[in-house]
């Protein structure tokens, strides 16, 4: 059977608008996804959104509407913005779905059966808007406990725990045996540091008294489901095929099964990378199907946090309006490096996209399409000659490009990749340059040479759509369309010589017009 691919983002809080921080998750998510299926390999792509919660709950007591109404609203946007975006996902998943709220409740019922959890009375500081209890690990050198915590209350209550200190050293023994389980390295390394550290039990519930906005405990209705469990089992509860009984059938799942869980680095510890694997360990996955985590820097503004206190946050859905959804996909997977920081800047946008594809790859496509068009009709000729196919063999390094393109892909290197890909029409453009196809057409006893010169040209833009196919999907498919292609996009045509002799291009029409001025940031800061 063919190898699947099942990708996964975090689900975001439905308690505030979509910005660009979820903008570049899910886009990026897409564009690995959209990777995989142009090498032809079934892909699922999972995504959506986290709707419980105490943050939730406060947010809709202040407008004065209920929870669901609140989150229904919220959910409207992050739906209309990924389908603005091109975020192309197979399924939804939205925690109030009863789908996943009976999931979630039937782990609870079994992990409760085999022992798995107890309920205990537990007397603590307890940070409101962190929704989790503190220790005096959380105290900072003051003794006091920071401003990262919000409102922090002394309770003392009942409530369930789930047994994760118990697992300490299976977990400390899988991240080493297992390094590929968290990239970037130096987030294993402080993944594994956090683990060592790990002493005690996790609440994984809240008194309906103080929070009723949550999953209820399916033997104690007296009590609701912490946000994170609820929401980290989104990844099996929507997932293909899973069913938390003992000893179902999951040949389905398994199919798919393990996702790679796309992150932001907040949220590794320790959600992602503590409560989850162990999750799935009292769950009885095994060691090998615990599923990897692919975590993500952050984008700043001028090297700080983005926040609503701020006031500097950027909207992706007005950058969207104003430069379009391909324009803000290229920049977004462009200007930053997975696994590490870096800085929006809408400026930057609107260079990278005049100076990588309105110049070099839009003037190749306008260029090498005219001449076609003004000195053989658009006709295209195979060059057969072995001199001819020497000379455009050493234009570009085809295998050795796709070889880059792929290995980057591999290493979720997506900014690399793309470079790669474009470097074919940084070598298109000087092959131009040297061989001045306006003066060879000059001399007849040189047709033949022309007529290599422009097919090079138009093979390599056809190869070119397709490896750019998973970032821009529109433009992609615009080149091909000028090409005068139809196909549906495959990585193993990314080789060259596959248009036929006698082939035709139609004319050109501009598919990246320069963008002439970039407005001021603090425009969409809003
Ligand atoms: N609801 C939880 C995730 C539950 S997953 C079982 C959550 N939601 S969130 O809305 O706060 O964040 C969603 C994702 O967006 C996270 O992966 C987070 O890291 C990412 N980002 C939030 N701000 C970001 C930036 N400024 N830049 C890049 N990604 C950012 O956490």
């Amino acid at each position: 059977m063919a190898e699947t691919f099942f990708i996964t983002t975090a689900i975001d809080y439905t308690n505030g608008a979509p910005h660009i921080g979820h903008a570049y998750e899910k886009v990026l998510a897409d564009v690995l996804a959209r990777y995989h299926r142009l090498k032809g390999e079934p892909v699922f792509f999972l995504t959506g959104v986290d709707q419980h919660g105490q943050k939730v709950q406060q947010s809709a007591e202040k407008q004065g509407v209920a929870p669901q109404e609140f989150v229904d609203g919220l959910t409207a946007k992050f739906l209309a913005l990924w389908d603005k975006l091109d975020v192309r996902y197979e399924r939804w998943a939205a925690t109030t779905a009863p789908v996943h709220k009976d999931c979630v409740r039937r782990i609870l019922q079994r992990l409760m059966d085999e022992g798995q959890l107890y309920k205990a009375k537990r007397a603590g500081y307890y940070s409101v808007r962190q929704e989790q209890f503190l220790t005096d690990k959380e105290r900072g050198e003051d003794g006091q406990f920071g401003p990262e915590w919000g409102e922090v209350v002394f309770l003392e209550e009942e409530n369930y725990l789930f047994r994760l200190a118990e697992h300490r050293d299976w977990l400390l023994n899988l991240l080493d045996r297992r390094p590929e389980l968290v990239t970037p390295d130096f987030r294993r390394a402080e993944l594994r540091n956090a683990v060592e550290k790990l002493s005690g039990d996790l609440t994984i519930s809240r008194p309906k008294s103080r929070l009723a906005w949550g999953i209820e405990f399916p033997f104690d209705p007296e009590f609701v489901t912490y946000v994170w469990f609820d929401a980290l089992v989104n990844y099996i509860s929507f997932a293909p095929g899973y069913d938390p009984a003992p000893g179902a059938d999951l040949s389905e799942f398994h199919r798919w099964w393990p996702a790679t869980h796309l992150i932001g680095k907040d949220i590794l510890i320790p959600a992602h990378g503590v409560y989850w694997p162990i999750m799935l360990k009292a769950l009885g996955f095994r060691d090998e199907e615990i599923p990897p985590l692919v975590v993500h820097g952050w984008w700043n503004i001028a090297g700080a946090k983005m926040s609503k206190s701020l006031g500097n946050i950027v909207d992706p859905d007005q950058l969207a309006t104003r430069y379009g959804a391909e324009a803000l996909r290229y920049y977004l997977m462009s200007d930053i490096a997975t696994g590490r920081d870096a800085d929006f800047s809408e400026e930057r946008l609107v260079q990278r996209f005049n100076a990588d594809l309105a110049n070099s790859l839009g003037n190749l496509l306008n260029r090498s399409l005219n001449m076609a068009l003004k000195y053989r009709n658009g006709v295209l000729r195979q060059p057969v000659q072995p001199e001819l196919l020497a000379l455009t063999a050493q234009a570009v390094d085809f295998p050795g490009i796709i070889a880059q393109y792929q290995s980057k892909f591999g290493e979720f290197n997506v900014h690399a990749a793309l470079e790669t890909a474009l470097s074919i029409a940084v070598l298109c453009n000087q092959f131009i340059d040297t061989h001045k196809p306006w003066s060879v057409a000059k001399q007849p006893e040189l047709a033949d040479r022309l007529d290599a010169i422009l097919y090079h040209l138009a093979d390599s833009l056809r190869i070119l759509a397709i490896l750019l196919s998973p970032v821009l999907p529109k433009a992609a498919r615009g080149m091909y369309e000028q090409l005068g292609l139809t196909d549906p996009f495959r990585m193993e045509d990314a080789r060259w010589g596959l248009l036929p002799d006698g082939h035709t291009v139609q004319t050109p029409v501009p598919l990246f017009p320069r963008i002439e001025k970039a407005d001021p940031q603090t425009d969409a800061a809003h």
